[in-house]
This record gives structure tokens, sequence and C-alpha cells, in this order.
């Protein structure tokens, strides 16, 4: 299952799909006539035909008879619904599916499905959309190496890819599914603050914001552990001690990872479907 013989088929053509195929043509792993995606909403498949230039299919029907490598890109509580819509077309030699919906596992994904289809689950983030995704990825009973390849390349147009077991996935939403809304919630802090040192609003979110990326970048790109870059600009009895000090002692760390392991649970629970 190379990825570059085959054709792509996206159920669901919302926000993610987008990153996903606009990932795909950018980086010429596909060329647009081998993407197809499907849609309820007009102006969604309007989007998907005028601006990326794929075919946009009114029906998931259509998606199955031009592609071999499905990606379930509807809202969890859909995917049933669009289980039962393929379930009939789905060619088990034939077709790939990989889903990235949060929280829903490979076991309700094969029970719509017939006997031996191979799945994918995969679970992405949404600077994907900025070709800067994080996503982990696991096989479902029936997938193959080359399957598992194909999706791995699939993502790689616009995300990190790591594989996992299946029982880490609701913790990789935990971790890097929901991440982005924590570094979001720092930057809202950060602006508050700003503006309460002075900073127009607009002043304090382009230095907090910068400040996040650029930080970010530190770490990827020198590859040194986070304590280490910390220590570097941490002087002895400086302000930035004086700010860890005050979040140790306020115990921010293990808030954070209560959150964190919070929202793995809470993954865990919306999982268990309907
Ligand atoms: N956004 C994230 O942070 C994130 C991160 C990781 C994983 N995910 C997963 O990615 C998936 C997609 O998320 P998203 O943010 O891209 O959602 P989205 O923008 O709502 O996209 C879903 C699209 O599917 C359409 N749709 C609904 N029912 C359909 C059907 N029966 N057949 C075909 N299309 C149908 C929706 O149309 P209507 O809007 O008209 O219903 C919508 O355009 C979700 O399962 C989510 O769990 C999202």
């Amino acid at each position: 299952m190379e990825l570059a013989s085959r054709t792509l088929g996206l159920l669901g053509a919302g926000n993610m799909a987008e990153a996903l195929a606009r990932g795909v043509i950018k980086s010429n792993l596909l060329p647009k006539d081998r993407v197809i995606a499907s849609d309820v909403s007009d102006a969604r498949r309007e989007l998907f035909a005028k601006e990326l230039g794929v075919r946009a299919a009114r029906t998931n029907r259509e998606v199955l008879e031009a592609a071999d490598v499905l990606v379930l890109c509807v809202k969890p509580q859909t995917i049933e619904e669009v289980l039962k819509d393929i379930g009939a077309f789905f060619e088990v030699k034939r077709h790939l599916l990989a889903s990235i919906a949060a929280g829903v596992p490979t076991r309700r994904l094969e029970a719509g499905l017939p006997a031996g289809a191979r799945t994918v689950r995969v679970m992405p983030n949404t600077p994907m959309l900025v070709g800067l995704g994080a996503a982990c990825l696991c096989a479902g009973r029936h997938a193959t190496e080359p399957d598992l390849r194909a999706i791995e390349t699939l993502l790689s147009s616009s995300a990190v890819v790591l594989r996992v077991e299946e029982r880490m996935m609701d913790a990789v939403t935990g971790l890097s599914g929901s991440g982005p809304a924590y570094l979001f919630y720092l930057v809202e802090a950060m602006v508050e603050a700003g503006i309460r040192e002075g900073f127009t609003p607009q002043q304090a979110l382009q230095l907090s914001t910068r400040t996040c990326l650029g930080a970010a970048k530190l770490l990827e790109e020198t590859g040194l552990a986070p304590e280490e870059l910390r220590r570097r600009v941490t002087s002895p009895n400086g302000t930035t001690q004086a700010a860890v000090e005050r979040l140790e002692a306020d115990g921010v760390k293990e808030k954070l990872t209560a959150a964190i392991r919070r929202a793995a649970e809470r993954s865990r629970e919306l999982g268990q479907g309907p």
C-alpha cells in the first residue's frame, strides 16, 4: 500500500480534512486528481473544488468508488452514521480506512465495516492546519506494515508522526491533541499580564505569541531539554527565578499535569461511544 500509487478519499471535508488535503497537494505527495473529498455542506464542497482544485463529492459512496485510502474526517458523533453509509461499499482487499476522530477506537471502526477491514486510528492536532501538526497513529487488528507506512507518509506532509500502541491514544489526545489549547490558555494569561503592565492588547499578544513560537523553535532546533533551556534564561536572583519560584509555590506544574490527565480520562469516557 504505497501512497504514491493510490487515490486519497476524505470522508468529511472540514478543517482537518482541509489541512490534510493542503499538505498532500503542497508537498506533491499526490496530484490533485487523486484526491477526492465528500461533505454534506455545499460550502465545504465548493471550497475543496474551487480553492484546492480537488474533486468534491456529495456522497460518501462516490469517495469509496474513486479512492482506496480513505480518511474519516467527521466529528466522533457522526462516525457510526458514516460507517453505516459506507459499510456496503467497503472492499476489504481494496480499501484502507484511517480515522482521525478523537477518542474513537479501532474496534468501533471495525464493528461498522466488513470483517477483516484494515483500519488505522490517528490523533492529529490543529497546528496541522499550518503544517506544524503532531500526530500519533496505531493499527487496527488487520492493518499491515505497508498500510501504516501509507498513512504515516500522508500525515508527514503536515505533521510529525509517531507510532504508538492503541492503549496510548487517549494519552495522546490529552497531551498533543488538546495541547494547543493549553498553550493558547498560557498566551491568554501572558496577554492579560502584559496589559496590566501597560502594553496595548495588540502589543501584548504579539510579544506573547512570538515568545511561544521562539521558545518552541529553540526546543526543536537545539534539541536541548526544556529544563536546560530554562536554566539558561534563569540568572540567580533574577526576574525569571522570581517568576518560576512563584509558579512552583503555587503548584502550577502539578495542576498542568493533572489537567492533561483529566483530558486523557475524558477521551477514554468519550471513546465508550453510543
Ligand atoms: N479540530 C481538532 O482539534 C482535532 C484534533 C484532532 C482530531 N480531530 C478530529 O478530526 C475530526 C474532524 O474535525 P474537524 O474540526 O475537521 O471537524 P469539522 O470541521 O466539523 O469537519 C467535519 C465535516 O464533516 C461534515 N459532515 C457531517 N456529516 C457528514 C457525513 N455524514 N458525511 C460527510 N461529511 C459529513 C461536516 O459538515 P457539517 O458541519 O455541515 O455537519 C463538516 O464539514 C473530528 O472527528 C475530530 O475529533 C480534530
